[in-house]
């Protein structure tokens, strides 16, 4: 699997209603957090505390003009745990959420570099960022591994 997310993060009519804020002068913040596991596997236990990552990285992305983006629009790339990543946005929607929803995904920015039969294990989490605060909504946790 080269990419993970979730295909409806948000409906568009909830996001571009201006009174939730996530839509302010048609331009949204998109944040991501990506926590790369340990190249050894961990033991269970290990799992689900914080010595398990080897790398963490929050990563915000300022999107604008949404009105007038195309299908799909990558954010830069940014690194994490000697890896590229990249947020995937879909404004008008992707698979089950197209038309209706906005779809966000996290997907390695340059795969064919890696190795063959690699394996990147990351857990991470999407979410529209409120622009005007911190305040944050529509989480999205989750793991993806390639290989
Ligand atoms: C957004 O739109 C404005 C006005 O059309 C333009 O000046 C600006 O360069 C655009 N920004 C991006 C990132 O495309």
């Amino acid at each position: 699997m080269l990419d993970a997310g979730m295909d409806k993060l948000i409906s568009l009519k909830e996001f571009t209603d201006a009174s939730n804020g996530y839509l302010v002068n048609d331009d949204c913040v998109v944040g991501a957090e990506v926590f790369v596991c340990k190249e050894k596997r961990a033991a269970k236990a290990e799992f689900l505390s914080m010595s398990y990552y080897s790398f963490t990285y929050k990563h915000v992305w300022n999107v604008e003009n949404f009105s007038k983006l195309d299908a799909k629009l990558d954010s830069e790339p940014f690194t994490v745990g000697n890896k590229k990543w990249k947020i995937v946005l879909h404004p008008k929607g992707e698979s089950h959420g197209k038309g209706t929803h906005i779809s966000l995904f996290l997907a390695l920015a340059e795969p064919e570099i890696l190795p063959p039969r690699s394996k990147t294990c990351a857990e991470f989490s999407l979410r529209i960022v409120y622009p005007m605060n911190s305040k944050t909504n529509h989480c999205q946790k989750g793991t993806t591994r390639k290989g």
